[in-house]
């Protein structure tokens, strides 16, 4: 019963005030503050979370050092078994988290669906992959003035204590997406999860608890980042940080994190460029995808289309054409429903609206949509975009997709790299070979031919340049961008 197994998470009141883990036990905060979690789809109270005190950091944190290098020692084995347990119980509560998500976060059912299927078997992939890590032995000889007999032998260890923090989007399968690797190379983890979407991101944490995870080997820290983010990134007993968020945040996180490895990924403006000989139908139907799927909010969300104007009318006349077969807004808990429910907040979709509004007003032209009811925005799409204006120099994590103009596809590149985001481009073309000449000119972290702009499938490298990250994920790179090389030198005797 999911009832019993995540009993201890809350007071079981309603609303339920849900509890911080400690490493050992859930407890409600000490100071009794806490943040309400609000449901965008109706504003009702999902839960409250507490709000640490930099006492009760200290303590979980403490208690995340002191675990670890038990953890490390065990046998691999028996951790990728813990590892593998957990896919297990997210896929037997599958139900019971896919409705958590779509109150919490307001994803539909299937896209809710499709995120904790997706993240069991990332799981599982972890779980599988971590095996063929291997170290290896150097010898000495290959270099200039060396005999042969200095041996290096260079295993792959735990940093120690991850900080892994997740956003709103993809509350449970971000923050499994730093759990898993962090806890097979040894680590001790401390989540820190999303205000919203920390519901869910609480229930995940509960089941690797009972999968087997050790006391103090994985724990929580919530609270809103405004107030508790500094403390925590700065920690001491911090190793390492996993961070999925906006640029800005990743920015003042880098700063405070210091000298601490990082893994980050942050926002994205993914741009798409239409070229004269493209499948029209085919890139038509997968901006929409892109750029309207849970509502906008994915970092690889698609947010501009760069094309010439000729291509653009046809484009657009297209994409308006069959907008209304694939997106259908409404309230996410509704069948009718396809990709468009409300965004995270009121207060997103105020600044979605107004991002709009300013880009109207310096000369951009609204051909759909535009307008917003409470957290509801409409698909909007936009022509006559110019890269300064703000629905694209800074990412809108919205339902909004603009057309910008350009006079030739060198200007297309120009203006891609020129962008302060760099985390995924998008090229149709039918010459896939031209493609491909084309994508070899962007800066950004990966480019797609005729396709939209995506994480998946996640053994994949994923990683962004510039503003939109740092590092690179995907199952064997997080694999190792959570531990380190240990060399160990043999010297001859002398
Ligand atoms: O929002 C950031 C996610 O990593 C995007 O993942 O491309 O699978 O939607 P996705």
């Amino acid at each position: 019963m999911p009832a019993d197994f995540f009993s201890d998470i809350s007071n079981q009141q309603t609303p339920p005030q849900y509890r911080y883990f400690d490493g050992s036990t859930w407890k409600p905060g000490s100071s009794g503050k806490t943040a309400d979690v609000i449901s965008p789809i109706d504003g009702s109270v999902v839960g409250t979370t507490p709000i640490l005190t930099q006492e009760e950091i200290d303590g979980v944190m403490a208690a995340a050092s002191a675990a670890q290098s038990a953890w490390e020692l065990t046998p691999l084995n028996k951790r990728v078994g813990v590892v593998h347990l957990a896919a297990d119980w997210i896929r037997h509560y599958l139900d019971y988290l896919v409705a958590l998500l779509v109150r919490e976060v307001g994803k539909s059912a299937e896209e809710a669906k499709s995120e904790i299927i997706r993240t069991a078997d990332l799981i599982d992939y972890f779980a599988d992959e971590v095996q063929s890590i291997q170290g290896m032995t150097l010898d000495s000889d290959n270099f200039p003035g060396f005999e042969k007999g200095r041996i290096a032998m260079i295993e792959r260890v735990a940093y120690g204590t991850v900080l892994a923090i997740a956003p709103f989007n993809y509350p449970v399968n971000l923050t499994a997406s730093k759990i898993a690797p962090a806890l097979l190379m040894g680590n001790s983890v401390v989540v820190k999860p999303p205000t919203q979407g920390g519901i869910s991101a609480l229930h995940l944490v509960r089941i690797f608890q009972k999968a087997g995870v050790p006391a103090g080997v994985i724990s929580t820290v919530t609270g809103n980042g405004e107030i508790i983010g500094d403390y925590v990134v700065s920690h001491p007993a911090v190793s390492m940080v996993a961070f999925t968020g906006n640029s800005d945040t990743g920015v003042a996180i880098a700063g405070k994190a210091a000298m601490k490895p990082l893994l980050f990924e942050c926002g994205g403006n993914n741009p798409v460029v239409v070229m004269p000989d493209a499948d029209l139908q085919v890139a038509a139907r997968e901006i929409i995808k892109g750029a309207f799927a849970y509502s906008g909010q994915r970092c690889t969300g698609i947010k501009y289309v760069l094309t010439t104007p000729a291509i653009r009318e046809q484009l657009v006349t297209l994409v308006l054409k069959t907008i209304p077969e694939m997106v259908h807004p409404g309230d996410p808990r509704s069948p009718e429903t396809k990709l468009v429910g409300p965004v995270i907040s009121e207060a997103a979709a105020k600044k979605i609206e107004e991002a709009i509004q300013t880009s109207v007003k310096n000369g951009a032209k609204c051909v759909l949509g535009g307008k917003r009811d409470k957290a509801m925005i409409e698909p909007t799409v936009l022509t006559g975009v110019i890269p300064s204006m703000p629905i694209i120099a800074k990412e809108t994590f919205g339902p909004v997709v603009s057309f910008v103009d350009v006079a030739s596809f060198d200007e297309a590149v120009a203006i891609i790299n020129r962008s302060s985001y760099g985390l995924q481009a998008s090229v149709f073309t039918k010459d896939e070979g031209s493609g491909l000449v084309f994508g070899k000119k962007l800066n950004v972290g990966t480019v797609q031919i005729n396709g939209s702009p995506q994480r998946g499938p996640d053994h994949f490298p994923f990683l962004g340049v510039k503003r939109s990250g740092v590092g690179v994920q995907g199952v064997r790179y997080s694999l190792e961008a959570m531990s380190r090389l240990r060399p160990i030198v043999l010297n001859k005797p002398q």
